[in-house]
């Protein structure tokens, strides 16, 4: 691994979905696709913190699994620790699974409900080859133990326990590969609130503790600005801000970004924002908006913002804003 990459570095992403019809162009079919991450670049160092925020449907979820060879990549590339990772190499993507861990919105599907969850930590222990076979059992214990569980929860299937131990056994099985870079998915969102917190600390403990590198993708502005030391702001399948969380927060420069920052209600008092709401439902990404993808909801569109190019990520301060004006 070379000193001078990222960790991680996404160039220009795309992933779409076919959702109907038969794609024979010669005769005139065109099959209807969705077109989920549209362009989308990020970086993340090693041991840093980067939020993904957003609304349902920008493609989150599918950035994530994008990135980990599990959603159609279209055209762009993954590079980890300087590496060029080919989705169609077994080898490179198998090395990237080995570094790299997803923690799932809903810890009792994430996990097989058969499988006494020690034995899905040995598992994992097993096929990357991580201890050797007599040290699997203390090893899975450890794991427990780090993740806040008793170690004769080993014997225990997912529906003998609750959602929040249960969302612990999802970390330790993320935790069991020895990553360098986690990337969480609503990790919480299915908890109950007064366990949410509980997860998000373990989390942020075991990150700091451990050095990870975390992506974390939340709707939860709250919770990513408690978290993450960088934030990526997604609207239809494009990062349209990026860069460190608190300066995004004190002078957001997308008005995507203002819309979303102004619904959070508790906002610094001494930055008020201006009160303006985001109308309306993001348009289709089966029909995306000519130009830049938030003119529709945009309170500033100008001719430029529907004619014009799509505006790309362009350096604004310390971070990078997707839009043709300054605000
Ligand atoms: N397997 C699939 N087949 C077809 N379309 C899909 C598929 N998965 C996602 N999509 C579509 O791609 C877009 C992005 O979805 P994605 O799940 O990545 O969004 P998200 O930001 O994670 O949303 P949420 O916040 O609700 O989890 C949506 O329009 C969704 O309907
Ligand atoms: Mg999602």
């Amino acid at each position: 691994m070379s000193a001078a990459s990222p960790l991680l570095a996404v160039n220009d992403l795309k992933v779409s979905y076919r959702v109907a019809g038969l794609d024979l162009p010669a005769l005139g079919f065109k099959a209807r696709h969705v077109q989920a991450v549209n362009g989308v670049s990020l970086v993340i160092e090693a041991g840093d913190t980067l939020g993904i925020v957003g609304e349902s449907g920008c493609g989150k979820s599918t950035l994530a699994r994008a990135i980990l060879g599990l959603s159609p990549v279209e055209s762009g590339e993954v590079h980890y620790g300087g590496a060029l990772i080919s989705p169609r190499e077994r080898l490179s993507l198998a090395r990237l699974r080995g570094q790299v861990a997803m923690i799932f919105q809903d810890p009792y599907a994430s996990l097989n409900p058969r499988m006494p969850i020690g034995e899905a930590l040995a598992e994992v222990l097993r096929v990357h080859r991580k201890v050797e076979p007599q040290a699997i059992e203390g090893r899975v214990a450890d794991l427990l133990r780090l993740v806040g569980l008793a170690p004769q929860m080993a014997q225990r299937r997912p529906h003998q326990m609750s959602g929040g131990q249960c969302q612990r056994a999802g970390i330790a099985r993320a935790l069991a590969i020895e990553p360098r870079l986690i990337i969480a998915d609503e990790c919480v969102a299915a908890l109950d609130v007064s366990i949410q917190a509980q997860i998000l600390n373990l989390l942020l403990e075991l990150q700091q503790s451990m050095k990870l590198a975390l992506i974390f993708i939340s709707h939860d502005l709250g919770v990513v600005r408690h978290l993450c030391r960088r934030i990526a702001i997604m609207y239809l399948g494009q990062v349209v801000e990026e860069g460190l969380t608190e300066e995004v927060f004190a002078a957001p420069r997308h008005p995507y970004t203002q819309a979303l920052l102004a619904a959070v209600p508790d906002t610094d008092p001494d930055h008020p924002l201006a009160p303006q709401m985001l109308r309306g439902d993001p348009p289709s990404p089966l029909d995306l908006p000519s130009g830049c993808a938030f003119h529709p909801r945009c309170p500033h569109r100008q001719d430029i913002c529907a004619s014009g190019a799509r505006p790309t990520l362009r350096s604004a301060r310390e971070g990078k804003v997707a839009c043709h004006f300054d605000f």
